[in-house]
């Protein structure tokens, strides 16, 4: 078996692949890390079938949808999932066939409804349902600790002692234990009484993971994240530097027109030179009138570089091929300490 483990921050995700027919799947992948899944199963000479989320997660988000569209593989989840576009739905006992490879799913409910565990040779990967020396939470959306302990002591932790344990986080960066190792030493499995199990879970009283609204909506709706949006627009329009900018703005001459798109109070406070106010809210409304040249180039800034790379997106789109973004905002401007102008529009 052709194996790797891929970190982002305290998250994993595991490539597997079939050795003789180099068929792969992938599990738990991370939007960040769409590049090294591709870098990892070209160097490995894998093509990847499936992508597999162990559940539906609210610390990360996922790659599943993404990849399925660039590759045209499906999304695997259990039958529980509430995503709609989940292609494949598992119940627990059923299996994956990667080339020669097996995974089979274990329904393990508890961390969420929809958590499994997945089995391949001398493996498992436990989602986050169990951890080194941890377990997941259960005080998440459709988190169950009753379930969990179930899905536990009735469950993985009487498969094979042997068996490697490859959890969806781990923050210590230790590479895996083992079913054994955690029956043994794992804090949280220590006291085998249900009740006693839950009253634990309901006391740990843990912080919200960051972005945890955010993954929640765009892991079960299969909708974009607000990085994806902005680096969506960042790949199809150029930058223009500070530095290039003011040198531009110097010359004296009449070759760009610079488009400030905040809101008219923040414009008043400060703006570039020159600079035209057009607030991206009204942008599409007022485009015909204010931008009547199509083919002239138009510096598109905002307050921080992330709103002008949409705005010069949209521009582009209408047809403004000469639309650049500011590569940074108005506050770098100022901090780089270039001349501001403050008040109203001429
Ligand atoms: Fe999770």
């Amino acid at each position: 078996m052709i194996f790797e483990t891929v970190a982002t921050g305290g998250c994993r995700s595991y490539v597997i692949g079939c050795e003789e027919t180099c068929a792969a799947a992938l599990i738990d992948p991370e939007l960040s890390q769409i590049d090294r899944y591709f870098a990892l199963a070209a160097r490995d000479g894998l093509r990847i079938h499936y992508l597999v989320d162990t559940h539906t997660h609210a610390d990360h988000f996922s790659a599943t949808q993404q990849l399925a569209h660039q590759l045209g593989v499906p999304v695997v989840m259990h039958a529980a999932s509430p995503a709609p576009f989940v292609n494949l739905r598992l119940q627990g006992g059923e299996q994956l066939a990667i080339g020669r490879l097996r995974l089979q799913a274990l329904h393990t409910p508890g961390h969420t409804r929809d958590s499994m565990c997945l089995c391949v040779e001398d493996r498992i990967f436990t989602g986050d349902t169990l951890l080194i020396g941890a377990t997941g939470r259960t005080d998440l959306p459709s988190g169950d600790a009753g379930a969990l302990f179930e899905s536990l002591f009735e469950g993985v932790l009487k498969l094979d002692p042997a068996l490697k344990v490859f959890p969806a986080h781990e923050y210590k960066g230790r590479s895996h234990s083992t079913i054994g190792q955690e029956l043994a030493e794992n804090p949280r499995l220590q006291n085998r009484d249900r009740g006693a199990f839950i009253e634990m879970m309901h006391s740990l009283n843990l912080a919200m993971p960051t972005h945890v609204t955010e993954a929640l909506r765009t892991n079960m709706t299969g909708g974009k994240t607000v990085a994806q949006m902005l680096s969506e627009a960042a790949a199809i329009v150029p930058f223009m530097s500070l530095g290039e900018l003011r040198a531009r703005l110097e010359s004296g001459k009449d070759e760009l027109t610079v488009l400030d798109v905040r809101e008219r109070d923040s414009f008043e406070e400060g703006h570039i030179a020159g600079a035209r106010l057009l607030p991206r809210g009204q942008l599409e409304l007022r485009v015909n009138q204010e931008l009547t040249d199509p083919t002239r180039r138009i510096l598109v800034y905002c307050e921080f570089g992330r709103i002008s790379t949409l705005a010069t997106a949209t521009l582009r789109q209408l047809g403004f091929h000469g639309a650049v973004a500011l590569d940074g905002g108005m506050k770098a401007w100022r901090e780089a300490g270039y001349p501001v102008n403050a008040g109203k529009e001429p």
